[in-house]
């Protein structure tokens, strides 16, 4: 059988988006009744990061040993990656010693040349280009407070960056409209995203992008990697903070998500990250069940 990865969005099926959603929610109430669930006993994952996390390390690693599997970190400073050890070998030797391994990096190009020389699943923890693993605990989050996303609107205000090009992959594939409202310099590229251009409008003014939208959702202007243009997005993006006056326009009942970490008096204003509307702590928290799900997926499909 061939090697499942999840390297972006749309490695996976609408079908498996569905299946990993339900087992989300399964996962999420064993949880919560404190049930033991062992199905990853024995199995190692390997976590490769060369960029910072809190959420991403916490919740592959918590789940991990919370499935009954163990998880070890390696970082680019103490590893031979940060020595120049060609990808393709790191890949060969760690996919001979662990289960699954998640690589948080830059270019996806280095991750497709792990994936493409690993014995076992390799999962984006993000890249330059996507964050696939967030989506699918954004997508969870929102079904869990209002239901399905097909059909709704979207509106992504800020940076066209890695969140954007896959909540974009992800529009696509369930069917619901992203708004995007960047400055112009700043938008998405979609012959970049492997995204088909189908489900997304751009706008100029914010405002217009949030109007009627069930979920507005925003980033930091500055992604990592990128932290030597600060001072230029800083001033570029000074009209994109999602305010309270976005959220008035967009539908009653929308919603407010952030990935995290945030940035309050920036890209969003604290009135809405700590407002009734935002859903930032359920978000984080589903990291870890949606994750839990995609790696038993990913190692023993589906139940
Ligand atoms: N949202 C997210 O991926 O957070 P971390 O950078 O803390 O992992
Ligand atoms: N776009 C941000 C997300 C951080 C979780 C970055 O890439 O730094």
């Amino acid at each position: 059988m061939p090697i499942k990865h999840f390297l972006q969005f749309n490695d996976i099926s609408k079908d498996e988006f569905d299946y990993l959603m339900k087992s989300s929610r399964d996962i999420k109430a064993r949880f919560k009744r404190y049930e033991p669930y062992y199905p990853l006993q024995d199995r190692t994952l390997v976590m490769i990061f060369e960029k910072a996390s809190t959420r991403t390390r916490l919740s592959f690693e918590a789940g991990m040993h919370q499935l009954g599997g163990s998880a070890i970190y390696l970082n680019t400073k103490d590893s031979q990656l940060g020595r120049g050890e060609p990808v393709e070998d790191a890949a060969q030797v760690i996919s001979r010693m662990c289960d699954i391994v998640m690589i948080r990096t830059y270019e996806q190009e280095i991750i497709e040349r792990f994936a493409a020389n690993s014995r076992v699943p390799v999962v984006n923890g993000l890249t330059n280009e996507y964050h696939p693993c967030q989506i699918l605990a954004d997508i969870f989050t929102f079904i869990e407070h209002r239901g399905s996303i097909q059909g709704k609107t979207v509106a992504w205000v800020g940076d066209g960056n890695n969140m954007c090009a896959t909540w974009l992959q992800a529009a696509e594939m369930l069917d619901f409209k992203v708004n995007i409202s960047t400055p112009s310099d700043y938008n998405i590229d979609p012959a970049k995203t492997n995204i088909k251009g189908t489900h997304h409008e751009w706008f100029e003014d914010p405002m217009d992008a949030c109007k009627g939208a069930d979920l507005v959702t925003t980033d930091v202007w500055t992604s990592m990697g990128f932290e030597n243009e600060n001072k230029a997005r800083r001033r570029a993006f000074a009209d994109f903070q999602v305010d309270t006056e976005m959220m008035d326009v967009a539908h009653p009942e929308a919603l407010f998500m952030h990935c995290l970490p945030a940035h309050r008096g920036e890209e969003v204003a604290a009135e809405v990250i700590d407002g009734p509307k935002s859903v930032v702590w359920d978000e984080a928290e589903n990291r870890l069940h949606t994750q839990k799900a995609l790696m038993e997926f990913l190692l023993l499909g589906r139940k």
